[in-house]
């Protein structure tokens, strides 16, 4: 049975006591769901003490970002191999990532490659913008968006990645963020998987591929059903307990 995966973005939202307090709630009412992976991505700073918290069985973490080198003289930054132990997942190339922080397909790559070299499970985002969807770039961003991040993948490794789309239009905090519509999602899902299989074969297929933008409870139902679509990566609604765990519940349904 594939999995579900529904992971929750909290991006740059709630300090260390209201990560617990919120932590504390989801758990009260997650139960084991077979079949379906729940993770949440808190800041940096909570992903310790949330992992002293949770039940790994139910809920895993997963590190919005950190540094590629394992350690040395980066001020400031985070390694993943500090990560171990306390996350199971990290988010790559998250597109507030790459526009905001200027993060490049080199930096991803690298990113990528530290995170499978530390077994932690990395979940590369990909997606167009609006201009580049107006103007048709959308197979040509999606082909060199995981040409890129993917380029020191191996064939074995491939099993320990997840792909995120993630349309930069369709994401709440963009300016003027719509929805995006299923067809939409269908069609790049298929280029995505069409391009997974011209780099990797057949083993292309078991790659885990999950949906975001603007994603909410009245939404997820549609969007999990989408051929090929393997869960939801899910920024606003995932911070509000009671509107994550109806997705979650969602997932339980549709698990494939
Ligand atoms: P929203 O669900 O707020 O649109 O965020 C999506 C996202 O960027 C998750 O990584």
């Amino acid at each position: 049975m594939a999995k579900t995966y529904i992971v929750g973005n909290w991006k740059m939202n709630l300090n260390v006591g209201e990560s617990s307090i919120y932590l504390h709630k989801l758990l009260k009412r997650l139960k084991i769901a077979r079949g379906v992976e729940v993770i949440i991505a808190p800041t940096t700073i909570a992903l310790q003490p949330l992992s002293l918290q949770i039940d790994r069985k139910r809920l895993k973490l997963a590190a919005q970002n950190f540094y590629y080198q394992d350690f040395g003289a980066y001020t400031g930054e985070t390694s993943i191999s500090a990560l171990k132990g306390i996350a199971d997942y990290a988010i790559v190339g998250h597109s507030e990532r790459r526009y905001i922080f200027k993060e490049t397909d080199k930096d991803i790559n690298k990113k990528v490659a530290a995170a499978i070299r530390n077994n932690i499970t990395p979940i590369l985002c990909i997606g167009e913008t609006e201009s580049e969807k107006i103007f048709g770039e959308t197979k040509d961003v999606l082909r060199d968006q995981l040409i890129g991040g993917l380029s020191e993948v191996s064939l074995e490794d491939l099993k320990k990645v997840i792909i995120a789309y993630e349309p930069v239009w369709a994401i709440s905090s963009t300016k003027g963020a719509r929805l995006a519509a299923p067809d939409d999602i269908a069609a790049s899902v298929n280029i995505i998987r069409e391009q997974l299989k011209a780099l990797y074969g057949k083993a292309a297929e078991g790659i885990p591929l999950l949906y975001g933008g603007s994603v909410n409870p009245s939404n997820a139902g549609a969007y999990l059903t989408i051929p090929g679509v393997n869960g939801l990566l899910i920024g606003g609604s995932s911070l509000i307990a009671d509107h994550f765990i109806d997705i979650i519940d969602l997932a339980k349904r549709v698990v494939r």
